[in-house]
């Protein structure tokens, strides 16, 4: 086993020392004012124990992170019948885009750009009330972290909820092909809410656990999911995970990452690690620009790689 805590404390050392830290995303107003300078990782391993180095209890807007999660509740509500109304293919553009909705009549390219994400949160409605949908979705990702504390940040919730116009055209355009069941104003609430999501990276590095353990969640010994969909939403990770910046991704750093503009990624190294780093700045990719440098230097540190055999 590599000297993961000293691995932690040097990517930690050079990302406070890092020069061009990228631009906090401002079109969520209360996402603007995140101090850049911020940088924290966690790693849980798969024997269970824990490493961290900077920021790392210091919780964050998860905003995309949460699609992950709302992605394996809705296929346990839809079954593999969610894939007639969400594709599985990376999109090449970027994840608030409109313009392949109208050629693919209204069915999103993959779960995780917004569009596939506000589909996903209507299975999640399933025709029911927005806060009974919130608090479902709240109480599965503290289930999965084994942390009662995580909570949602209304004050985020509201901020995009007040300026999020895009995501409102995108819902209506897929309801105008009939790919949403709901009312409009219902899945962005239930969407906005899940974005909100505030986590540190111990606790988003805890929930993503069942996804390195073949679906298993290590506290518990139950199946979140089948070892098979453990499986395929990491091989939608690692080709969707990053938008138009997933195949740099792929190449730079070889697991799979799911990103937030909060700055968050979740990665999973299967059979070894569950690991969040968070740092505000974004590239121009709209993904974390030191949470994505970090995550390259530990994969080069350990090995740690979907496309590389593991030698002990
Ligand atoms: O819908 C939005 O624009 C945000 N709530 C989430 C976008 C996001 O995190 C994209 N990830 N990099």
């Amino acid at each position: 086993m590599p000297d993961i805590q000293r691995i932690l404390d040097s990517i930690a050392a050079e990302a406070a020392a890092a020069p061009d830290r990228g631009r906090v995303a401002d079109y969520i107003p209360a996402l603007a004012r995140i101090d850049p300078m911020r940088f924290g990782i966690a790693v849980v391993t798969a024997g269970g124990r824990m490493f961290a180095a900077g920021d790392a209890a210091e919780p964050f807007s998860i905003q995309s992170i949460s699609k992950v999660f709302a992605l394996t509740m809705a296929l346990g509500k839809a079954g593999p019948g969610l894939w007639k109304r969400v594709g599985r293919e990376p999109s090449g553009s970027a994840f608030n885009s409109i313009v392949q909705l109208e050629h693919e009549h209204g069915i999103p390219r993959n779960p995780f750009i917004n569009a596939g994400a506000i589909v996903v949160d209507d299975v999640i409605l399933g025709g029911g009330d927005p806060r009974g949908a919130i608090g479902e979705v709240l109480r599965f990702v503290r289930y999965l972290a084994e942390d009662d504390e995580i909570t949602i940040d209304m004050e985020v919730a509201r901020s995009e909820a007040e300026t999020g116009f895009r995501n409102l055209a995108l819902a209506n355009y897929m309801k105008s092909f009939g790919n949403l069941s709901a009312r409009v104003d219902d899945v962005i609430n239930l969407y906005v809410n899940q974005c909100a999501l505030a986590m540190s990276c111990r606790q988003l590095a805890m929930a993503g656990r069942f996804l390195m353990d073949d679906g298993r969640h290590p506290g518990t010994g139950r199946q979140v999911v089948s070892a098979l969909r453990a499986r395929r939403i990491n091989a939608l990770m690692l080709t969707c995970g990053h938008y138009d910046g997933s195949g740099e991704f792929a190449f730079r750093v070889g697991i799979p990452g799911k990103s937030g503009v909060g700055g968050g990624i979740l990665a999973i190294v299967p059979g070894q690690a569950s690991i969040a780093a968070w740092s505000p700045g974004l590239n121009d990719r709209g993904n974390s620009l030191l949470g994505s440098v970090a995550l390259e230097r530990l994969s080069d540190a350990t090995g740690w790689s979907v496309f590389q055999a593991l030698r002990e």
